[in-house]
């Protein structure tokens, strides 16, 4: 699993993709967006709105209700959880970093409806440390989000938290759980794809699990599995090919002036910096064959 510390470092300014995207519009959203070639014309405008399409698509799998009582897992910057708050049902958005709940609360918090908590998925049914009530008793929920982040638990957290979450889930209730799959199975070939460890130090890559491992332990668990969707394509492939035109750009002056003159913060980073990018987008480049993004949406039946 992910530790605070390695959050931290992949989500900070450490990170250069970051320090390249956040220029380019990433804010209320961390995940990486849906690009279809009828959208692809709003490009220039930044970022956010493909993310915002990718939260659009992942929340209407939930099929929502005003009803609702919701658990947004990993809520990151507190978007999604906002978007559902607006729609009428109560939604807990709990993200592991104090940073992103603080965030959340700073650019969503005082709305009717939604509130953000810090709290790890692996353990959504332990007990506080204060030795007050759960935040979630068992039944109490309808609907569990979770976009883009089941990666970060590893194989016992991602167990823990299908495990939990069926728990806390009313019978009916709905997981629709949108990630990163490993399509190979090969640590070998990973390693071979990835010998800076560019991708791996930072996104646990060898910690993916494959399609065939969620849908295992989801009806080992007892939910109904009763969609899934590869969403590789529109998610990581098209993000990948715009990350690789970007860093071409980057590459000659010309083309780090036209960038610079778009998203004026990039004019901070340094020729070294624009370096580091390319060699980071070079690397997730050689992992992609082994990794697919999918949608999944599990029930829990009614009886
Ligand atoms: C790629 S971001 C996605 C955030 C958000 N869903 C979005 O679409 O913007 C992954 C998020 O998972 C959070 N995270 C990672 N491990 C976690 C854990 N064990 N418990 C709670 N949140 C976690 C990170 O802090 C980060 O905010």
């Amino acid at each position: 699993m992910s530790s605070p510390e390695n959050l931290q470092d992949a989500y900070g300014p450490g990170n250069i993709l970051f320090r390249v995207l956040e220029p380019m519009g990433w804010g209320d959203l961390l995940n990486l967006g849906y690009y279809t070639p009828p959208t692809l014309p709003a490009l220039p405008a930044g970022l956010a709105s493909f993310q915002r399409r990718l939260v659009a698509r992942s929340t209407a799998l939930l099929r929502l209700t005003a009803r609702d009582r919701v658990l947004d897992a990993a809520c990151g910057r507190g978007y999604s959880s906002h978007l559902m708050g607006r729609r009428g049902c109560r939604v807990t958005g709990v993200d592991l970093l104090d940073a992103h709940v603080e965030e959340a609360v700073r650019r969503f918090g005082g709305r009717p409806r939604v509130r953000y908590l810090a709290g790890d998925l692996t353990a959504l049914r332990r007990p506080p440390a204060d030795g007050g009530p759960r935040p979630f008793p068992d039944g109490s929920l309808t609907k569990v989000h979770c976009l883009e982040a089941a990666f970060h638990l590893g194989p016992d957290g991602r167990r823990a938290f299908l495990e939990d979450v069926f728990r806390l889930l009313a019978p009916g209730g709905r997981l629709v759980l949108v990630d990163f799959v490993w399509r190979t199975g090969d640590p070998a070939g990973i390693a071979a794809a990835d010998p800076g460890r560019l991708v791996r130090d930072t996104w646990r890559f060898e910690e993916f699990e494959p399609l065939s491992g969620y849908h295992r332990h989801a009806l080992d668990i007892g939910y109904r599995i009763r969609l899934t969707q590869d969403w590789t394509r529109p998610v990581t492939g098209r993000f990948l090919r715009l990350a690789q035109l970007c860093a071409g750009l980057s590459a000659g002056r010309a083309g780090r002036r036209l960038l610079c003159r778009r998203w004026p913060a990039l004019s901070a980073l340094t020729a070294r910096d624009w370096l580091r990018f390319a060699a980071v987008v070079h690397a997730h480049t050689a992992v992609r064959h082994a990794s697919g993004y999918a949608a999944l949406v599990l029930d829990r039946p009614a009886r």
